[in-house]
């Protein structure tokens, strides 16, 4: 009987230790015990609804942003919700979007009794295809649909391109809203995401560049007739007396808690936004490896995602990661076109060939502002060493 080999001895290997793919902990420890005095405070004065840190919240976010109007509310889809009721979308109008974005950006299409018809996108910015526009207009009008406004979503941080969307919608007479549930920070021509599109709508899930500790959001607009539907749609359609309810809202308030916390993460919000820039700029380096994200001439991004594109071996790199500690994520497997409950809106051409393409390639890697370059290292060198041995041909004879 041939001799058992010896047990490794204990402690000779360990297992790598894991990245966090988002780090809260770190930042949580940078903002130290001001997150507690702040929460401390808003415990101490009571007022958690319409308290006084979302009034001064809206006006920090609407300073750093330079929009006129800040409304916060409860989440970012719920923001996407306030701007369609604004503008009066329901049954009959079609709204056009991209189909490679996260449910919120149609879903509150279809609760107003509205149609999303599907765009496809541009390969390396994942973003909307501007030359899709004209045919989704198309589209929508031959299913009896009237085209009334288009969603431009800022994927993974970086705007969309407004000036080539605009000029469609303005032909067409669509307005534009902007989904910038991930991009809440980043630039496009040197004006801030927040002034782009009639309306532009932000998510703090707490995963976002500028995310609390639940769920909240925030509508922009320099429109003060709009801004003032936004106000009173998220209060139950409050009217100027409390209990006169002018239309009928909804209940979409930010709690004053998730807005004294969020003031505290503004405060340093530049900051990790410059953070983010770098993180970004070092994983250039994979550039040989898989593709990495183009962002436009006109824009900066707010890096909400640093995500690859894996022409093959997507799910085996992403295995390879995860056996190194290093998780990934996979942002979205499927388009909106793809998903059971909207399977029957309209698409755009008959097929998304890019979108489809992308949910099969794209891969998210760690982005976070307190990725430091050493763990960085390691993630671009797991990177590396994982594509090189994919790609390598299997011994003779296997
Ligand atoms: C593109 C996009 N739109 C809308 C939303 C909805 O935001 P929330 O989760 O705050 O409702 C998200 C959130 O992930 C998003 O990524």
């Amino acid at each position: 009987m041939p001799a058992r080999p010896e047990p490794a001895p204990l402690g000779a290997w360990s297992a790598p230790v894991p990245i966090p793919f988002v780090d809260l902990d770190a930042q949580r420890r940078r903002l130290g015990s001001r997150l507690d005095t702040a929460i401390a405070r808003v415990l101490a004065h009571g007022r958690f609804i319409m308290g006084p840190e979302v009034a001064e919240l809206e006006a920090q976010l609407a300073a750093f942003c330079g929009a006129r109007n800040a409304i916060t509310c409860a989440s970012g889809t719920d923001a996407l919700a306030l701007g369609l009721m604004a503008k009066g979308i329901g049954p009959g109008d079609a709204v056009l979007m991209p189909g490679f974005t996260f449910v919120a950006t149609a879903e509150p299409v279809a609760w107003l009794g509205a149609v999303p018809v599907f765009l496809d996108v541009v390969p390396d910015t994942f973003n909307l295809d501007p030359a899709c526009l004209e045919q989704g207009v198309r589209t929508a009008r031959a299913v009896g649909l009237t085209p009334r406004a288009v969603i431009a979503v800022d994927l993974f941080g970086q705007p969309a391109d407004y000036d080539a969307i605009e000029t469609i919608c303005a032909r067409h007479g669509l307005w534009l809203m902007a989904d910038a549930a991930q991009s809440f920070g980043a630039t496009y021509r040197q004006r801030r995401v927040g002034t782009l599109g009639a309306i532009t709508a932000t998510s703090f899930f707490p995963a976002k560049p500028l995310g609390c500790y639940g769920d909240g959001g925030c509508v922009f607009t320099d429109d003060d007739e709009l801004a003032e539907a936004m106000r009173s749609l998220r209060v139950h359609g409050q009217g100027r007396d409390k209990y006169d309810n002018v239309r009928i809202g909804v209940n979409a308030r930010l709690d004053t808690l998730q807005a004294a916390i969020l003031l505290e993460k503004l405060a340093i919000f530049a900051d990790e936004l410059d953070a983010r820039r770098m993180v970004a700029a070092h994983y250039e380096a994979l550039g040989e490896d898989v593709q990495v994200p183009r962002v436009i001439a006109q824009a900066t991004s707010a890096w909400a995602q640093y995500t690859v594109v894996v022409e093959d071996g997507r799910d085996a790199l992403a295995a390879a990661l995860k056996s190194e500690g290093i998780p990934t994520a996979v942002y979205y497997p499927r388009p909106l076109n793809l998903q059971s409950a909207y399977r029957r809106y309209p698409v755009a051409g008959g097929g998304l060939p890019v979108a489809e393409q992308l949910s099969r390639q794209v891969l998210s890697l760690p982005m976070h502002p307190y990725l430091d370059p050493g763990t960085q290292a390691r993630i671009v060198d797991a990177v590396r060493r994982a594509r090189e041995s994919l790609s390598r041909p299997p011994p003779a004879g296997e």
